[in-house]
């Protein structure tokens, strides 16, 4: 069964109420008659409601960059998995590494967002990827690896059943230097044959983006690779025009 490539937009720390809403009028525009490609936005939460308003109609998701693992309580400055669902997102990125860096999340505390994402009834993104001292140590496979691992432990590999894996680089991520197609190819594959070794079924139907300085040069390329759905995007989302440019090789990936 052919997979259904993913582009989402992770918008990180940037934006205004006006940058909100002419980027997603734009987009809309842009993406007028494409088919074949699951397109989300992830704004800062603070632009949520706007972005849902300007959505109304679209079939652009919306999603978000992080969630806390608590319900509701004394947890100053934190957000829930219902707070987001009631704002319409659906995609919801966890594990981002400058969450696991700035904030200092670890493989068990993203787990358990993992698992609140999955009880709320939303699509976890799960961000995965090595250092560059761990790749330039051949550790790659080892902390991917590592970081599914985490998850299928205490889920099991049937929560990886409708959700997204997003295999980012570090040393990719905002710098330019994107992996070059094979080498991301060469990792995807890994990590679904590590998933297969557990469940062929959840692996054949994971969707496994990458991550990493995506361009609309760079995206065809790397979209044409067998175990490539798609990508989770930075720099690049925050224009339309070039962020479309994305959707669309996603969209016209033929495999
Ligand atoms: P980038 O970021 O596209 O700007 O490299 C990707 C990400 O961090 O999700």
């Amino acid at each position: 069964m052919a997979r259904q490539p993913l582009v989402m937009g992770n918008w990180k720390l940037n934006g205004s109420k006006a940058f909100t809403a002419a980027l997603i009028h734009d987009l809309k525009r842009e993406l007028i008659g494409v088919s074949g490609c699951n397109v989300a936005i992830a704004p800062p939460v603070m632009y949520l409601a706007a972005a849902e308003n300007e959505l109304t109609g679209s079939e652009i998701a919306l999603g978000a960059q992080n969630v806390d693992i608590h319900a509701q309580g004394a947890f100053t400055g934190d957000i829930s998995a219902e707070m987001l669902k009631e704002f319409g997102a659906k995609y919801i990125i966890i594990g981002h590494s400058e969450r696991r860096t700035y904030h200092h999340e670890s493989d068990a505390f993203i787990a358990k967002k993992f698992g609140v994402l999955k009880a709320t009834g939303m699509i976890p993104v799960l961000c995965i990827g090595e250092t560059e001292a761990e790749n330039e140590a051949g550790q790659t496979e080892v902390v991917v690896a590592r970081q599914i691992d985490a998850v299928i432990n205490t889920l099991g590999v049937d929560a990886f059943l409708g959700a997204v894996i997003a295999y980012e680089p570090i040393w990719a991520i905002g710098t330019g230097k994107s992996a070059t197609p094979s080498q991301a190819q060469a990792i995807h594959a890994f990590i679904r044959r590590h998933i297969a070794e557990k469940s062929a079924t959840v692996a054949e139907q994971v969707i496994i983006q990458y991550g990493g300085s995506v361009n609309d040069s760079n995206a065809a390329e790397l979209f044409a690779q067998p175990d490539i759905d798609g990508a989770l995007v930075g720099g690049a989302s925050l224009k339309a025009p070039a962020f479309a440019t994305i959707v669309k090789a996603a969209a016209n990936a033929k495999k």
